[in-house]
């Protein structure tokens, strides 16, 4: 896979992010909240952090290990956070993660882009199994992967490691089988 294909919703365009969305991420990606509850973006994030991350997606995308999505507002094209599939051993495997930037949250459309990514991990990159974490202090990440349709696995002890300390986790999972049974539940409702 050479470039990130659209994943296209009713309000969204999941798409490959661009060196033009630079400033707008200066905006989106600077916040404590989103820092506070990933392991990966800082916060003061300033445009170095944002330069940086533009590179490492691209190079996880070239190297096939974590495909990045910049999540845009179909309306209106602003960017509006992020959504991702990063491989995880064993093959097969994929870890989902999403951000949404502070003005849009609350219209449902972190699940609305994880929904398309976990789509996107089965259908056109044939893994089997979707993994994901929310840590314990974030309700919010915990309800949309409960919305998505994904099994509660407990809390992992030692989940992620952020700035050299470990954080359990509330650990969500959903194989191949159980979404195409879900999926064919919401095309068909009984
Ligand atoms: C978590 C996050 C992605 C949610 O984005 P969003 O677009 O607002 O999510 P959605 O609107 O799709 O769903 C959020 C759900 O959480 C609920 N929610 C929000 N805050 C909550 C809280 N404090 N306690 C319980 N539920 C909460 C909302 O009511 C909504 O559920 P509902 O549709 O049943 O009402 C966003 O808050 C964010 O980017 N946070 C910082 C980064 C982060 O946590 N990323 C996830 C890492 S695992």
């Amino acid at each position: 896979m050479t470039t990130l294909p659209d994943l296209v919703t009713d309000r969204l365009r999941l798409r490959q992010p661009a060196e033009t969305d630079l400033e707008a991420m200066l905006t989106v990606f600077n916040d404590p909240v989103i820092a506070a509850n990933t392991i990966s973006i800082p916060h003061p994030y300033t445009r170095d952090d944002a330069l940086g991350a533009l590179e490492q997606f691209e190079r996880w995308r070239r190297e096939g290990v974590n495909r990045v999505f910049f999540i845009e507002d179909r309306a209106t094209g602003a960017l509006v956070g992020s959504a991702s599939v990063e491989h995880k051993d064993p093959p097969g495997r994929g870890e989902l993660g999403y951000v949404v930037g502070r003005a849009w949250r609350g219209r449902g459309y972190a699940s609305e882009a994880a929904r398309a990514i976990v789509r996107f991990a089965f259908d056109s990159l044939g893994l089997r199994l979707v993994t994901a974490h929310a840590m314990l202090h974030n309700p919010a990440s915990v309800r949309v992967l409960e919305k998505l349709g994904m099994r509660a696995v407990g809390v992992i002890p030692d989940a992620c490691r952020k700035d050299g300390e470990s954080f359990d986790a509330h650990g969500f999972e959903i194989t191949r089988d159980e979404w195409a049974r879900l999926d064919a539940a919401q095309e068909h409702p009984a």
